[in-house]
């Protein structure tokens, strides 16, 4: 029980500030995705960047970029994996998914989410806030 209201209250900040990072995002998503950017035009931009955004971008280029890649279309270094990393550059893909259901999926990994089992669950590797801030940073590889 206390459990489950804890999970509960997790989930709920985490749908809220999911949509707050996600909205502060979009207009810099739509300014960084355009065409391909030089090193000195990727960290200028970056540093314009807000904090959860910079964070998101991090972590997310650091646990998983080796598989879903840097630009988030998939293709890794880590390629030959079956079924392929999801791609968060495909609109159709990523509209099809929740925030909920990317939290969940990034939380307790693709299986929980009726995904095949490939994707491992980050749950202990990030805080809540931390797992928003990739939900917010990978929707941004779609563009706007
Ligand atoms: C070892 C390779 C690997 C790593 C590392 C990895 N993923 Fe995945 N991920 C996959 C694969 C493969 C799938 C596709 C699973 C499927 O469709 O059954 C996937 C699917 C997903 C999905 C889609 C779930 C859905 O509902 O279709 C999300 C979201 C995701 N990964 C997020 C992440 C995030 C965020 C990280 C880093 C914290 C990460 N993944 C790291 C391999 C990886």
């Amino acid at each position: 029980m206390q459990k489950t209201m804890r999970t509960r209250t997790i989930a709920l900040c985490a749908a809220l500030s999911v949509l707050a990072v996600t909205g502060c995002g979009r207009k810099h998503a739509a300014k960084t995705s355009k065409n391909a950017m030089t090193a000195a035009d990727s960290a200028a931009a970056a540093s314009k960047l807000p904090y959860a955004m910079k964070e998101g971008k991090r972590l997310y280029n650091h646990y998983c970029g080796v598989c879903h890649g840097e630009s988030g279309d998939g293709a890794g270094q880590y390629y030959g994996l079956t079924p392929a990393p999801a791609n968060f550059t495909d609109k159709t893909f990523m509209k099809s998914l929740s925030d909920e259901t990317l939290y969940k999926a990034i939380n307790e990994g693709s299986v929980s989410v009726g995904k095949s089992n490939m994707c491992p669950p980050w749950g202990n590797s990030f805080n809540p806030e931390e797992i928003e801030f990739i939900v917010g940073y990978i929707k941004t590889f779609q563009g706007s």
